[in-house]
């Protein structure tokens, strides 16, 4: 009898566990989908870069180079690249096939998600609370507060140098919030 008691309480207990295991499991797996985005343009962060800038890497940490960037992302083409302190910072291909002289800074400026660009809307939208950005990042709905954030972005030796935007915000003639 004993042996057939506490051979029924084990099944109960194993899973009671397993279902604890599921949940922290489930729950863990959410946050770390949820993450690995970010976390992937955090590490590792960027550094270098021949002007005291930071030179531009794709999602895989590697040195984007320009002439080859441009043979495969066409005009109008708004690609993530790692930036400044490996902020995830979009790409503008011009419509005459070149690379704009400013990135914008993805994160949005209501809570931080990273901001995915919709070429079919010409906007970036915030899947998070519904903000949307124009085509330069300028905020045209909320909740966020205020404009993507701006680097500049010079081609040196075929690569892409960010440095920091202190000047006037060309979207709205305002200074920077972010310098
Ligand atoms: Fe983008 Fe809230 S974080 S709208």
């Amino acid at each position: 009898m004993t042996q057939l008691s506490s051979a029924s309480d084990v099944p109960s207990m194993g899973r009671r566990q397993f279902m604890n295991l599921l949940t922290f499991g489930s729950v863990g797996g959410v946050v770390a989908g949820a993450l690995f985005p970010v976390v992937n343009y955090f590490i590792p962060p960027s550094t270098g870069g021949g002007s005291g800038g930071v030179t531009a890497k794709d999602a895989l940490g590697n040195d984007i180079v320009v002439s080859e960037y441009l043979k495969t992302h066409l005009a109008g083409d708004r690609t993530l690249a790692q930036g400044i302190k490996g902020d995830p910072t979009y790409l503008v291909v011009t419509n005459d096939q070149a690379l704009e002289s400013y990135g914008i800074n993805a994160i949005c400026t209501h809570l931080g998600c990273v901001v995915p660009w919709n070429a079919a809307e010409n906007k970036f939208m915030c899947p998070c609370h519904g903000s949307q950005y124009d085509a330069t990042g300028k905020v045209v709905r909320g909740p966020a507060p205020k404009s993507l954030a701006l680097a500049h972005a010079d081609v040196v030796d075929d690569k892409v140098s960010f440095t920091k935007w202190t000047e006037e915000d060309f979207r709205t003639g305002e200074d920077p919030w972010w310098a």
